[in-house]
């Protein structure tokens, strides 16, 4: 199981601080940005989108994670989420993420006072749905 020093949690939270500042929230003002950790150091970063039809807003979880997709990556060893209150991700997000890695590191940070809770997605997500419970193809 990965764990990330301490130095590149620091480095991947600023990272997601810093995606943050382009979230469009102009219907909820909860500005979010997400960073993943990518096995060998790469980083990815998202922020959410909102859409005045309020459903088709998308989380930063989820706009790091398509991207780190379409850059050919697979794998995660942690994602930063900075937010007003370091808040954990949704439901959907965490199901999103458990697709890719089940014990990857959730790190979720204050941006107003830097406090930070890390976590292991499984912890977040215990039983997760995954493909082993689909028919054989
Ligand atoms: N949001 C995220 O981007 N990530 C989270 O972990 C929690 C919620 C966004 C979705 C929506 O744009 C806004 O925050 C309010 O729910």
């Amino acid at each position: 199981m990965i764990e990330l020093k301490t130095r590149e949690i620091d480095q991947l939270i600023r990272a997601a601080s810093e995606a943050r500042d382009q979230a469009y929230a102009p219907h909820s003002h909860f500005y979010v940005g997400a960073s993943l950790w990518i096995p060998g150091g790469e980083i990815v970063v998202g922020c959410n989108v909102e859409n005045a039809s309020y459903s088709l807003s998308i989380c930063a979880e989820r706009v790091a994670t398509a991207t780190a997709v379409t850059k050919g990556y697979r794998e995660f060893h942690a994602i930063a989420i900075a937010s007003v209150g370091g808040v954990s991700p949704c439901g959907a997000c965490r199901q999103f993420l458990s697709e890719f890695s089940n014990d990857m590191q959730i790190i979720m940070t204050d941006v107003l006072t830097g406090a930070r809770q890390i976590r292991r997605l499984s912890q977040l997500l215990p039983d997760a749905f995954d493909a082993s419970s689909l028919p054989v193809t």
